[in-house]
C-alpha cells in the first residue's frame, strides 16, 4: 500500500528505552517473585522487539506466547472493532500472566485481549505498555505499567511500524509527513 513521503524524528532514544525496559522488569520481577511460571504473551507483531528485551531482563521461569489482533492495517486510524487473528498456543488457566502491547492508543485492543484473557481465569494477569498515549484514549482502561507516555504523535522503531515499515528502527521516532508535490 503506497505511504505519504514521511521522515522521522527520533523521540526515545536507544539507550533510553534500554533504561526503562530494565526497570519496568525489576518491577514486574517484584511482583511476580516465587511464581512457578509466568506465562509473557507478546501481542503480535508491534511488541515483538519489546517483549525481547523484556523476558531477558525477567530471571523468572517464563514462557512466551503470542496473540494477533488487528490494528490499524496500512492507515494510521484504528478501526474500533478488534478482532483475533492468532490466538494463544498455550493454556493460561490458574496462571500468572504478563500481557505485553506496544502502544495502548484508543485502549480497544487492550480491553479486547484483557477480557479475553480473563474469561480463562489466570491466577493474576498484569499489563506493561510499552508507550501509552493517554489523550487519545476511547475506553477506559490502563495498563499496570506503562514506559512512556506521548503526546499524539504516530510513532514508529522498536517493533512497531508505519504501513509494516520501521520495525527496525532501535529508537521510537515520530512520523512526520511530506507535503507531497
Ligand atoms: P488501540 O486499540 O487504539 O489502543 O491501538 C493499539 C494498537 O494500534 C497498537 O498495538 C499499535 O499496533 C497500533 N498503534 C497505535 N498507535 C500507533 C502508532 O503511533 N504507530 C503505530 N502503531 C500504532
Amino acid at each position: 500500500m503506497p505511504t505519504r513521503p514521511y521522515v522521522i524524528d527520533e523521540m526515545i532514544s536507544a539507550k533510553t528505552i534500554a533504561a526503562r525496559v530494565e526497570a519496568l522488569a525489576r518491577e514486574i520481577h517484584d511482583t511476580f517473585q516465587g511464581t512457578d511460571k509466568l506465562v509473557v504473551v507478546g501481542l503480535l507483531r508491534g511488541s515483538f522487539v519489546f517483549i525481547a528485551d523484556m523476558v531477558r531482563e525477567l530471571d523468572l521461569p517464563v514462557e512466551v506466547d503470542f496473540i494477533e489482533a488487528t490494528s490499524y492495517g496500512d492507515s494510521t486510524e484504528s478501526s474500533r472493532e478488534v478482532r483475533i487473528l492468532k490466538d494463544l498456543r498455550g493454556e493460561i488457566h490458574d496462571r500468572d500472566v504478563l500481557v505485553v502491547e506496544d502502544i495502548v492508543d484508543t485502549g480497544y485492543t487492550l480491553r479486547h485481549v484483557v477480557g479475553l484473557l480473563r474469561a480463562k481465569e489466570p491466577k493474576r494477569l498484569k499489563t506493561v505498555a510499552l508507550l501509552d498515549k493517554p489523550t487519545r484514549r476511547e475506553v477506559d482502561i490502563k495498563a499496570d505499567w506503562t514506559g512512556f507516555e506521548i503526546p499524539d504523535e504516530f510513532v514508529v522503531g522498536y517493533g512497531i511500524d508505519y504501513a509494516q515499515r520501521n520495525r527496525n528502527l532501535p529508537y521510537i521516532g515520530a512520523v512526520r509527513f511530506l507535503a507531497e508535490e
